[in-house]
């Protein structure tokens, strides 16, 4: 079974109550995505692989570290996981960009994928799928089957807020894949929102509506 970590790093729950406040308006959400993607990225980062290495200073040798082992890829679930690459970027410049487009199918109700555009060594890298809502799990269940069927073996998934019911189908769907949140709300409502989430996070980031 995949773990779930909630991030309780006091920025991060600070800036989350301005995101979630529906008086925020799209600069200011926006940015504050970009924060809180920056300081959740430090935080899912935080159990990389390190080698010792040499370098030398000024004044001498020193034995320091470099990050070793695979290199990261992020795959935003478009379009709101989009908000959430650049504040990611800022710590991890490196990091080749995917991205996996999903539409829901009018009859089936069921995501379907219409554009997946992937780094070529995607079976090398560790790959972190990115999409501030985990509502009912349907579109990261999605994504990471495409990223499976096209050679992806360690996937991490990386949201702000999610509900019970997206964790337990991510869970269940692919129990290899740890999922890293800011927040754990309360439940899905009627029309599919996290209750008391921070309404449509797509609409909040790009002005739209
Ligand atoms: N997607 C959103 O943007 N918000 C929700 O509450 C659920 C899904």
């Amino acid at each position: 079974m995949g773990k779930v970590y909630v991030f309780d790093h006091p920025l991060i729950q600070h800036k989350l109550t301005y995101i979630r406040n529906k008086e925020t308006g799209t600069k200011e959400f926006r940015e504050l995505i970009d924060e809180v993607a920056s300081l959740m990225a430090f935080e899912i980062t935080r159990d990389l692989p390190l080698k010792d290495v040499e370098v030398e200073t000024p004044v001498g040798i020193a034995r320091s570290k470099m990050i070793a082992g695979k290199k990261l890829g992020l795959v935003p679930i478009l379009r709101a996981g989009l908000g959430m690459v650049d504040g990611i970027l800022k710590l991890i410049p490196a990091a080749k960009v995917g991205h996996v487009g999903l539409y829901r199918d009018p009859e089936t109700l069921k995501p379907v994928e219409y554009y997946v555009k992937l780094p070529k060594d995607i079976e090398e890298r560790e790959l972190i799928v990115i999409d501030p809502m985990l509502a009912t799990g349907g579109s990261a269940v999605e994504a990471i089957h495409a990223l499976k069927k096209r050679g992806a073996n360690h996937i991490k998934l990386m949201c702000l807020v999610a509900a019970p019911e997206g964790v337990e189908a991510v869970q269940k769907a692919h129990s290899d894949v740890d999922i890293y949140l800011a927040a754990m709300d309360d439940k899905l409502n009627d029309k599919g929102y996290i209750i008391p989430g921070l309404g449509d996070a797509g609409d909040r980031l790009f002005g739209t509506k």
